[in-house]
């Protein structure tokens, strides 16, 4: 497929999309201090002195050049700085990344800008200068309060310096989320409950809680850790629900909890099968056309990534999701959120009748994973307990 040839994406083509979805930006900045042994992101060990900053910087301006023609006229509705350690980056290269994506697109009003912090001391410092560059909502990656856990995770951080960054954040930002994960090695149901306490003590208005899994080819594939077993993961999760939901915040999606108002935005987009422009090393695009949805995979590796952009061609992969595979790809996210999806969303970001899941959704409801009315289906509580067996009803070859 042609790199960013915008007359081979908008040929003609067997889907009908009617409307082009919101359209998020994702920033992928691929450094970190040290890379932690469960993470199979594509972060790279950087001393922050040697960061090339400002090659970076055109290295994404030059990236985002490239694909604009794939983006004419949409306005960016949410911005996400990920990586990585963003917070590695200085406020005045953020300062710089904001003003360029700016002079080159078009932002909605009140766009949702995320960037990701690590708690580390000099990082904590800079959280006042991200808000002034523009950015409008922090994400700190804190993982445990828990200096031995924190120690197994390998992560650079301690528990003093989680609880800075907490409050620096809760003082700077107006919304600010916090990732911690769940099911660590040797980890209590009595422990577990102290970690969300502490959490919930700086009144986050979002929480993300991941249960460790372990990737291939991580450190931990290949000296795993003692594996928490099923059941007391399962009372784990009942105990984050109840105390996330005795603090105000909601369940809304499978790993995300949030007060209201405070749902992430950018996040939500990719749940409800919008689309996204990823810039950066690796980084993932989803965008839809009048008559296709296109996916695209930049290249990984930072320093030729960074040669290739800066030449015009960041692109290491592009694809057409076959009219076979979009309605399981659209599920595969909808399925995630708590709340479900109106019947209209489907044909409107499949550009497909609604018939050609009608009997997997028949299926989801007889085995009482899914509920529908005329206007939303919803995953039912034992959907959502049993979320992979519900999103296999839609699997190409059953659906
Ligand atoms: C892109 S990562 C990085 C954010 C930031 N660099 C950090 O580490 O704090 C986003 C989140 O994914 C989660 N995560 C990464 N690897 C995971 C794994 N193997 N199992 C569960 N959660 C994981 C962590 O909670 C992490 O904060
Ligand atoms: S700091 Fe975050 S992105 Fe970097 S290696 Fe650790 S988990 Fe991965």
């Amino acid at each position: 497929m042609p790199q960013h040839d915008i007359a081979y994406y908008m040929r003609p083509g067997t889907l009908q999309l009617g409307s082009l979805p919101p359209l998020s930006l994702y920033i992928h900045l691929p450094w970190c201090l040290k890379k932690c042994p469960y993470c199979d992101f594509n972060s790279h060990e950087m001393r922050s002195a040697e960061l090339p900053e400002q090659r970076y910087l055109d290295a994404l301006m030059a990236d985002l050049e490239s694909a604009l023609p794939l983006i004419w006229g949409r306005s960016v509705q949410t911005i996400f700085i990920g990586g990585g350690t963003p917070s590695l980056f200085s406020p005045q290269a953020i300062d710089q990344l904001l003003s360029g994506l700016r002079a080159r697109l078009r932002l909605a009003a009140n766009a949702e800008i995320t960037l990701e912090a690590n708690p580390g001391t000099f990082e904590k410092d800079r959280f006042r200068a991200y808000r002034s560059a523009g950015v409008t909502r922090l994400s700190v990656g804190i993982q445990s309060f828990d200096d031995v856990l924190l120690q197994t995770l390998g992560r650079v951080h301690n528990r003093a310096q989680a609880l800075d960054a907490l409050a620096e954040a809760a003082t700077v930002f107006d919304t600010f989320n916090l990732d911690l994960m769940y099911a660590l090695p040797g980890q209590t149901l009595a422990q577990l409950r102290t970690e969300v306490d502490t959490a919930l003590s700086f009144a986050p208005g979002h929480l993300s809680i991941y249960h460790l899994t372990i990737e291939p080819n991580t450190v931990f594939a290949k000296y795993p850790p003692a594996p928490v077993d099923d059941d007391l993961a399962a009372d784990m999760l009942d105990l984050l629900t109840e105390r996330t939901a005795g603090a105000g915040l909601q369940r809304y999606e499978v790993s995300a909890y949030a007060q209201a108002g405070h749902v992430c935005q950018h996040n939500l987009n990719y749940w409800q099968f919008g689309d996204y422009l990823g810039i950066g090393a690796g980084a993932h695009s989803k965008l839809s056309f009048a008559h296709r949805v296109v996916r695209q995979v930049r290249l990984r590796e930072p320093s030729r990534y960074m040669t290739q952009a800066l030449a015009g061609n960041a692109l290491a992969q592009a694809h057409e999701i076959s009219r076979t595979d979009l309605p399981f790809e659209f599920m595969l996210n909808a399925t995630r959120l708590a709340g479900g999806f109106e019947l209209a969303l489907f044909v409107e970001r499949t550009g497909l009748p609604m018939t050609v899941i009608a009997q997997a959704l028949e299926a989801a409801e007889q085995q009482g994973l899914m509920t529908r009315d005329l206007q939303w289906i919803r995953p039912t509580v034992r959907g959502f307990d049993f979320l992979n067996d519900l999103q296999s009803l839609f699997l190409p070859n059953t659906a």
